[in-house]
């Protein structure tokens, strides 16, 4: 195909090529650089709202429950004394300024109805309960969504038992805000739910387009640059002496023997037009011997 094309439109053909392998590979190895970045970015963020959420719960548990517990030792008083109520609430509070973080206590079997895990959620507490892995961090995507998550396993401990082992032995506030029916059956062991924290992607999953964006149009616009470029070297030190040549050889054909072949330069083309003149006058010569 290509043997068949003039030489201008045979180089500018292969500069495309050129071009879309380079244009492929660039953007493949720069989503690939920058959703690093970004998945890096998102894991940061996750770890700083860990650390806030789990100093909240150290906190209440050092300094507020003992205390509670001393002073009112029958009262019901979850946001208190429950680290999962507590730090539930104080989600919600970071959330009202960045809805991009959420925090999930969830679990298949929740008192509360809004903590019950989804099909991911699920699969990530079923690892955990098979032994499968300790911790769990990575993306997902979640109605379109992509988020970079991290999940711990919540287990029930002895002292988690007089609310989540049946509603019999549960604070009768704890009932009436919950009812009877989930939440319940905890034994010491047993691995009750996960905690899932959330970091919204699109902020960063839109810089990174961004970036991919600018990054390809910056090398469109070079190889634009370099195809043009290259195009009128062609044309001025290649097509046009050749097309020269070409209109000097026709005339001479014709008879017209004071025509000369003129090329500038000192390269293979310079070459070729002075054998031509070379040839010429050998020509030249020929046909005067002949014509004696
Ligand atoms: C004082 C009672 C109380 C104790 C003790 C308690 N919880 Fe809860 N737990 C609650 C309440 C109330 C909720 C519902 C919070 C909400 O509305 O989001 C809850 C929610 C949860 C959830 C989220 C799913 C759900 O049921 O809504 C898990 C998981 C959980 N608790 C596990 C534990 C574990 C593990 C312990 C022990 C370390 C524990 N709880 C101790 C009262 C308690």
């Amino acid at each position: 195909m290509l043997r068949n094309m003039s030489i201008r439109k045979r180089l500018l053909v292969i500069l495309t090529l050129v071009y879309i392998f380079s244009m492929v590979g660039a953007i493949a190895g720069g989503y690939y650089i920058f959703d690093r970045d970004s998945v890096r970015e998102a894991k940061e963020k996750t770890e700083l709202f860990t650390t806030v959420m789990t100093a909240n719960q150290k906190f209440m548990a050092r300094n507020v429950r003992p205390e509670i517990m001393d002073l009112l030792p029958d009262t019901y008083f979850p946001a208190a004394t429950v680290g999962i109520v507590m730090m539930g609430e104080a989600a919600q509070l970071i959330q009202e300024d960045y809805p991009e973080y959420i925090f999930k206590i969830a679990s298949p079997n929740p008192l509360n109805p809004d903590n019950r895990s989804d099909s991911f959620e699920n699969s990530i507490i079923a690892g955990f309960d098979n032994g499968d892995y300790e911790e769990w961090a990575g993306t997902v995507t979640k109605a379109g969504e992509r988020f970079y998550a991290t999940a711990v396993p919540i287990e029930a401990r002895k002292s988690c038992i007089w609310c989540h082992d049946t509603p019999e032995v549960a604070h009768p506030d704890m009932v009436e805000e919950y009812g009877t029916e989930s939440g319940y059956g905890y034994e010491v062991g047993d691995v009750v739910g996960g905690r899932f924290i959330y970091v919204s992607m699109t902020a960063t999953d839109e810089i990174t387009m961004q970036k991919l964006a600018i990054f390809g149009g910056g090398i469109s616009l070079l190889f634009l640059i370099a195809m043009l470029f290259i195009d009128r070297i062609v044309i001025s030190t290649v097509v046009k002496p050749i097309e020269e040549i070409v209109e000097v050889a026709v005339d001479i054909s014709r008879g017209k023997m004071d025509r000369e072949f003129n090329v500038k330069g000192n390269d293979e083309i310079k070459l070729l037009a002075d054998a031509f003149n070379r040839m010429k006058v050998s020509l030249a010569k020929a046909m005067d011997i002949l014509r004696k």
